[in-house]
């Protein structure tokens, strides 16, 4: 049974940004409740976070809200693993043009592969329009400051990890 009050906001979040924060929190406005579920592929991860570290800041950012945004991760298809979560909305960020043609084709084969699954885009808010996991990684291995882009918890992180 579907549950339509539940959102999957699916991603890599290595790590979760102000800009995944915020997303949450206003697509928190609309649904009930959202799973934030970081995508794992062992064959294919060069991820800076191991997805225990990336669980566990996730949960931390949002140990406020009382449950209504969890950490998860899946491995396998999205579509599938929305099923078994009984979620039919997919939640993804839109930032810049640039990121609307990868978007529109995951939104597409998504709704081929499972077409009562719905892929809403939420505008990321134009304080995190610049902001992405792959810059603010760049930024702090190079010894620059990102504090604000990213909450403090993930920033002491990034650090320890980079030794600054
Ligand atoms: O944060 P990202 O890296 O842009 O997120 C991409 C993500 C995780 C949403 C996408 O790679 C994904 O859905 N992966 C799960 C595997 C899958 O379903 N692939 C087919 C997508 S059409």
């Amino acid at each position: 049974m579907s549950n339509s009050n539940i959102a999957i906001y699916p991603g890599s979040f290595d790590p979760i940004t102000n800009g995944h924060v915020d997303l949450v929190k206003r697509t928190l406005r609309v649904f009930d409740r959202v799973i934030v579920a970081i995508a794992t592929n062992p064959d294919k991860d060069h991820s800076l976070f191991s997805v225990d570290e990336r669980l566990q800041m996730i949960q931390e950012v949002f140990a406020e809200l009382r449950g209504r945004a969890e950490a998860d991760s899946f491995h396998g298809l999205l579509v599938d693993y929305a099923e078994r979560k009984g979620s039919t909305v997919i939640i993804r960020g839109l930032r810049a043009v640039s990121d609307f043609e990868y978007e529109f084709q995951m939104a597409l084969m998504n709704h081929r592969l499972k077409p009562q699954l719905e892929t809403l885009f939420m505008m990321t808010g134009e304080s995190e329009f610049y902001t992405s996991s792959r810059l603010v990684k760049e930024v702090v291995s190079l010894g620059g400051d990102v504090s604000g882009l990213v909450p403090d918890n993930v920033l002491k992180k990034l650090k320890e990890k980079f030794k600054r």
